[in-house]
This record gives structure tokens, C-alpha cells and sequence, in this order.
């Protein structure tokens, strides 16, 4: 099982490490400052570049955070220690002026992290930019007394379930550009086509590539781009990649999808428009709901509030991918919970499955734990240790 020793959640984990071992990696140990152009989770190595380029960009925020705070000082918070120090003191000294800087600019840059997720990426997910409202969910705010008379605990962690885990996985809307960097992956690692790698080899090749990857993530490639003597990458080269990757949009042209029910391919989210080259990642979702024991679709349909499908029609309209179902299912009510981000009605069902988690005033703690979202409980304070 692998546990995040940090806040769990919005916590930028993928730029500062879930570990103190991660996070001693990644730090200079030196006026708060982070290695620059780099971030700590090397599992994002193996998505298109434009996503680690947006941690590159944190990074780069958090270095310009931790010198605004030296340069201001305020009230004389981030003094440097005397040079009249015996040597054993400066030293101590100047490691707490490190570990100040750096945990306060990690507090702030989180802070960004988290207003751009919930102000921009949550509301634009669940529809709300197009309301004429300015409400998102803000699991800072103090919410009613849901979890007993004290109100939401603190500091205990958070779960996000496990039927989440799998309405999330949307594959299927990764755009034709993030498709061919995929596919190039695979070629450049197994010398085949994706769809041609089979699962044992896979999961060997992903292991192997892994543990290739320096433990330093200075040190680690990255998109190919040429590090200057200061260790930064070029800004054109960085914005190039960033710019080129926001005018990419999800899953439009129809491609060279991973045949799921049927033949044809009919644009983002659906039951046939899973890029192939994720055919193995997809069967290794399906193995997880099966081990994980998942509800039915029409189980978790329920659960919101939904009405159950009847008919596999209902399911999906497409008559041909309708049929598949039957095959594959007899029943509606077999079908399993993890087709409902394959089937074409996703944004109509998924999204509103989504707010039903995450809207509602009444938050459904079975499905979607907060928990620990909360302002103090992302840290007991500016000074305090990663946690
Ligand atoms: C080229 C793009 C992508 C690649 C290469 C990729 C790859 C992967 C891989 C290798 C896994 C682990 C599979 C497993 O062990 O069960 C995974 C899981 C997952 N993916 Fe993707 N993915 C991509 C895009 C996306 C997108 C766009 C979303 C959603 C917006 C997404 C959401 C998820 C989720 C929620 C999981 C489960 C995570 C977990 O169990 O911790 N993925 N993906």
C-alpha cells in the first residue's frame, strides 16, 4: 500500500515527494530552495511533457516564493543567523532558516495549487463555469457537523474511494498529440506498437524503466531538453511545451482508438474511444474493480440518487455497442461499474455522479473523503515539518 506521509490531498505531493526521503531529494538545503526545473515523482515522466511541465512551473514558483520572503523579511521572520555565531549554533541556525523558508514557500505554493484546482480545474469539470455562479466546493471551509458533534476531524487522513478511483480514470479523453507521445513511449521502450506489448511485459518494462531513473530528479531526463550551467531548462523550450499542450484539447479527433466494444470511434469520452495505447493500462483498471469486489453500475446509480438502466440501451444508445453490452452482460444489472466511463453517456452520468459527490452540502463520506482539505490541517503552521 503506499501511504502519502504528507497532507494526502491537494498537497502537490508530485512536485515535493510523499516522503521525507523524496523531499530531501528534491531540496538544495539552501535559503529554502528546491533543485531547480525538476519535480520528485518520476512516475510523471511517463505522461505527455506538458504535465510536468506545469510542476516545473510550480517549482519555479516556489524558488521566486522563498526569495520574496528573504528579501521582505517581515517582522524579521526570516533573518539570516549572525555570523557571530559559534559554529555549531550558525549551523543549526542556518538549517532552521533553510527549513523556514522552505516549509512557508511550500504552504504558499500549495496554496496557489489548491485555488487553481478548485477555482479553475473542479469548476470547469463539473460544469459550474457555465452557471451563473461563483461557488465551488472549498473543502477549507468550516462544513456542518457531518462526521459527529465536533465537526470534520483533523489531521486523520483522507480516503478517496474506490469507486472514484475508476469514474476518474478518464483515458478516453486524451487528446490524438497525447496518444502519439504515448505510443512513441511504448515504441522507444519495447520496441512495438503499445497495443502489441503484452501485460507481463509491461509491467516488467515499467519496472525496469523505474528503476532506471536516477534517485536525483535533477538528474532525471526530461523531454529531451538540455539543462543550462545554472541546472534550468530553456524558458522558450518550457513554454513551447506548456503552450502547445493548452491548445491541445481532449480526445477531439477521432484516431486510432483501442477497439473497446466496437469499431468505430466517436469522439472524447465513449465506449469506443480509449486511445490503444492504453488498451493495457484500461485492462489493468478492470482487474483492480474485479479485485477490489466494486459495486454495479446500476448499484452505484442508486447510491446517487440515479435511476437504474433497464435496458442496455439506456446504457449506451449506439445499438451496436448496446449489443456488446448484452453479450458481454445478459443483464443491465450486472454491467460493471467500471463501464461507466466507457459508455457514452459519461458526461451526462458521470458528471453528475461527480456532483452529487462533491457539490452537495451533505458530503457523502463513503465515497469522497475531505477530510483533511482544511486549511490547518494542511499543516499545523508555517514552521511545521512535512508531515
Ligand atoms: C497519456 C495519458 C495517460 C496515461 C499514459 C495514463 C496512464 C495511467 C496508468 C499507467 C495508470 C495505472 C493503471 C493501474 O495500475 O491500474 C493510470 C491510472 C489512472 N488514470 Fe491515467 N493515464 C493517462 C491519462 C489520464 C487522464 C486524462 C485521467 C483523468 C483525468 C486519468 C486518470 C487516472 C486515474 C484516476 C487512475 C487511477 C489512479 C490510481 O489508482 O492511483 N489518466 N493511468
Amino acid at each position: 500500500m503506499n501511504m502519502s506521509q504528507t497532507s494526502s490531498y491537494l498537497d502537490l505531493s508530485p512536485l515535493y515527494g510523499d516522503t521525507q526521503d523524496d523531499q530531501d531529494q528534491i531540496r538544495t538545503f539552501k535559503d529554502g530552495k528546491l533543485k531547480p526545473d525538476c519535480f520528485s515523482e518520476q512516475r510523471m515522466l511517463g505522461f505527455p511533457p506538458g504535465c510536468g511541465v506545469l510542476l516545473i512551473m510550480f517549482n519555479r514558483f516556489h524558488n521566486y516564493v522563498v526569495e520574496q520572503l528573504a528579501m521582505i523579511n517581515e517582522n524579521g521572520r526570516f533573518s539570516k543567523p549572525s555570523d557571530k555565531l559559534p559554529k555549531e549554533m550558525a549551523e543549526k541556525a542556518w538549517i532552521k532558516y533553510d527549513n523556514d523558508l522552505f516549509q512557508t514557500g511550500r504552504l504558499i505554493t500549495c496554496g496557489l495549487y489548491i485555488n487553481i484546482t478548485l477555482g479553475d480545474y473542479l469548476r470547469t469539470i463539473v460544469n459550474l463555469n457555465r452557471s451563473n455562479t461563483t461557488w465551488t466546493l472549498d473543502p477549507r471551509v468550516d462544513m456542518d457537523k457531518l462526521f459527529g458533534k465536533d465537526g470534520t476531524p483533523r489531521g486523520v487522513g483522507n480516503q478517496v474511494s474506490a469507486e472514484f478511483n475508476l469514474v476518474y480514470r478518464w483515458h478516453s479523453a486524451t487528446s490524438k498529440r497525447d496518444e502519439e507521445w504515448t505510443e512513441n513511449m511504448y515504441k522507444h521502450m519495447f520496441g512495438k506498437p503499445a497495443s502489441e506489448v503484452p501485460m507481463h511485459e509491461l509491467l516488467a518494462g515499467l519496472g525496469k524503466w523505474n528503476a532506471s531513473l536516477d534517485k536525483d530528479p535533477h538528474k532525471r531526463p526530461f523531454s529531451g531538453l538540455q539543462r543550462d550551467s545554472e541546472g534550468r531548462y530553456s524558458d522558450d523550450e518550457l513554454v513551447k511545451i506548456l503552450s502547445d499542450s493548452i491548445e491541445d484539447c481532449a480526445g477531439q479527433l477521432p484516431s486510432n482508438r483501442f477497439i473497446y466494444i466496437t469499431l468505430t470511434s466517436t469522439g472524447s469520452f465513449g465506449a469506443n474511444n480509449v486511445p490503444k495505447a492504453l488498451r493495457a493500462v484500461e485492462i489493468l483498471g478492470m482487474m483492480q474493480a474485479r479485485k477490489w469486489g466494486l459495486a454495479t453500475l446500476n448499484e452505484f446509480r442508486k447510491f446517487f440518487g440515479l435511476k437504474p438502466h433497464e435496458t442496455f440501451e439506456s446504457v449506451n444508445s449506439d445499438p451496436v455497442v448496446a449489443d456488446h453490452l448484452r453479450h458481454l452482460y445478459d443483464h443491465p444489472d450486472y454491467i460493471e461499474m467500471y463501464r461507466t466511463s466507457h459508455h457514452s453517456k459519461l458526461l451526462k452520468h458521470s458528471l453528475i455522479i461527480l456532483q452529487r459527490v462533491w457539490l452537495p452540502r451533505k458530503l457523502r463520506c463513503q465515497w469522497f473523503l475531505v477530510l483533511e482539505l482544511r486549511q490547518h490541517s494542511l499543516s499545523q503552521g508555517p514552521f511545521c515539518p512535512m508531515r
